[in-house]
């Protein structure tokens, strides 16, 4: 091995050896996550029952003592008044979010300029894709790889996996935390194998009250790269979700990863905005797509 490899692959083992991921808190009853990774605060989920301007003067306190620059919002339609209010911005959305009839909207406040700077040159090109896009929702046979669904054996490879692909992630890929979602009965993945080794993958998070589900945690191995081994992941994923009476499936794909958009695009998942510098991944904090697609 030269030297530079070397170095190379000794700075990597040292970034996967110190990730770390954002806390998930509870704030009145409803649910937020921030930490100095993604530098943002998210809330995840607005209950109901708190109330909507002392959740986001929480959350603004929080931001500011913590000096976080960006905060975003996943809420329901009937909340964005008081949200255009108090300053947020809608980003993205997702029809049929909750329980397959409420709206979700993704709404954002930057609080510094650099986070909020518009990543033009990614757009531009995402922005190409999209108008040369012609569907190719065909599935045939994956010819000589294996496709199967993978179980709690598989979290060690799973997250290795994930780990070698990604230099950061914005959730927690250690084993036991994959471990606890399958048991869970909230994380499902997906694998191709090549004889014993799988060299792709896919995962889906469930919300089983909001019968929703992102899909996730798409790798495929460099090597293999260039087979639309994504393509076929994503639709055994999508068959897998609607046997669990999933109703509305969503993605949010890197802005910068065209194969990945491209992939949603040709499963015939519609793109619905992007969260400007959203996300800690693959090293740095990205732009990221929303896509969505109705299963039942
Ligand atoms: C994203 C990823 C899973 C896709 O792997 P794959 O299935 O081998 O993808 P392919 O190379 O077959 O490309 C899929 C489609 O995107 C197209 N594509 C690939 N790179 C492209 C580019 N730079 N510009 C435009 N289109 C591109 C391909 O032509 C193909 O479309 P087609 O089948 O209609 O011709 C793989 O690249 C990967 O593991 N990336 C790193 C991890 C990652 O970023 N995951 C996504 C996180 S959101």
């Amino acid at each position: 091995m030269n030297d530079i490899l070397f170095k190379e692959m000794k700075a990597k083992e040292k970034i996967i050896k110190k990730r770390k991921s954002d806390k998930i808190e509870k704030l009145g009853k409803s649910i937020i996550q921030h930490g100095k990774l993604n530098d943002r605060v998210i809330l995840l989920s607005l209950n109901p029952e708190d109330d909507n301007y002392e959740i986001i003067a929480e959350i603004e306190n929080l931001a500011e003592e913590n000096s976080y620059s960006k905060i975003i919002c996943l809420i329901r339609t009937d909340d964005l008044p008081d949200f255009i209010l108090s300053g947020y911005k809608v980003e993205a959305y997702v029809p049929k979010f909750f329980d397959g009839k409420t709206d979700c909207i993704m709404v954002s406040k930057f609080l510094t300029e650099q986070r909020a700077k518009t990543p033009r040159k990614q757009l531009g090109l995402f922005s190409d894709l999209l108008e040369i896009t012609e569907v190719e929702d065909n599935y045939e046979k994956l010819q000589n790889f294996r496709m199967e669904s993978l179980n709690e054996s598989h979290a060690d490879e799973i997250a290795k996996i994930l780990q070698q692909t990604f230099a950061s992630y914005p959730f927690p890929i250690e084993t036991e935390n994959i471990l606890k979602g399958i048991q869970e009965n909230r994380l499902f993945h997906f694998g191709i194998w090549d004889g014993d080794r799988i060299v792709g993958l896919s995962g889906a998070e469930i919300n089983h009250k909001e019968k929703h589900a992102e899909v996730t945690d798409f790798a495929v191995l460099p090597e293999y790269r260039g087979k639309r081994f994504a393509f076929h992941l994503l639709k055994f994923t999508e068959e897998n979700l609607k046997q669990k009476n999933i109703k509305t499936a969503y993605a949010v794909a890197r802005l910068s990863e065209l194969g990945m958009n491209k992939t949603l695009l040709n499963a015939s998942y519609k793109y619905s905005g992007t969260l400007v510098n959203n996300t800690h991944i693959a090293g740095q904090i990205e732009s990221m797509n929303i896509y969505y697609k109705h299963l039942n």
